[in-house]
């Protein structure tokens, strides 16, 4: 049984679309220990909690410096002795340390087909922003195993979405979420899971 924790920031569909997913067997042998947010009011905590799941807060806020909130996050991970680390909308840089120790176990999801609008200052509706801005007519989403730059890991599934002429960065992000991230996120766990998921040469090779 794979053991996941996962990190979030804020209302947390993604979060959702994984507990509904391992509630009805879209994701098999895999269990959540704990769902941890930099954020005491995200809802997300409130979904962790209503599954019986919890739901912690740790902020570099309560935090004297980034060091010391870094060893408090990577501790607080550790405790839960997880195999797998999701990353679902959180909004926190994960320290140096924990990707070393995590290496190839921690999973983000990114709403476009990286490498578009990704890295620096892309995350939440800056992305759409981003998409609408430059015209393109195809975006999506991406789940890829996290390294030291920010969205440059290992790319494990994508997904397209149509970009219509009427969208707003809202309504754009809100179908990226129901037809790319919420389908993604849960399978690529899944597979990892049920090791299918090898990284060779810094690029994911999927068995099966
Ligand atoms: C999601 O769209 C996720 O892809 C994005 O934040 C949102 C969180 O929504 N993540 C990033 O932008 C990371 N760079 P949720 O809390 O409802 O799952």
């Amino acid at each position: 049984m794979l053991r996941i924790v996962v990190c979030v920031s804020g209302g947390g569909t993604n979060l959702q679309a994984i507990l509904d997913s391992i509630d009805n067997g879209t994701i098999t042998n895999a269990e959540i220990a704990a769902v941890i947010s930099n954020n005491a009011n995200a809802y997300a905590l409130e979904r962790a909690r209503e599954h019986g799941i919890p739901g912690i807060c740790i902020s570099p806020k309560q935090f004297e410096n980034r060091d010391n909130f870094n060893t408090a996050f990577l501790d607080k991970v550790n405790s839960y002795q997880p195999d797998l680390i999701v990353l679902a909308g959180f909004l926190v840089v994960i320290p140096g340390m924990m990707i070393q120790e995590y290496r190839n176990r921690i999973i983000n999801i990114h709403p476009s087909l990286i490498p578009s609008f990704c890295g620096k200052g892309y995350y939440g509706l800056k992305v759409h922003e981003g998409a609408l801005n430059r015209g393109v007519k195809v975006t999506g989403a991406t789940v890829h195993f996290v390294d030291e730059g920010t969205d440059t890991g290992p790319i494990i599934l994508q997904h397209p979405v149509m970009v219509e002429s009427e969208d707003t960065p809202e309504t754009l992000q809100r179908r990226v979420m129901e037809q790319a991230e919420w389908k993604i996120l849960p399978q690529a766990i899944d597979m990892i899971a049920n090791g299918r998921i090898k990284v060779t040469d810094g690029k994911v090779v999927i068995a099966g």
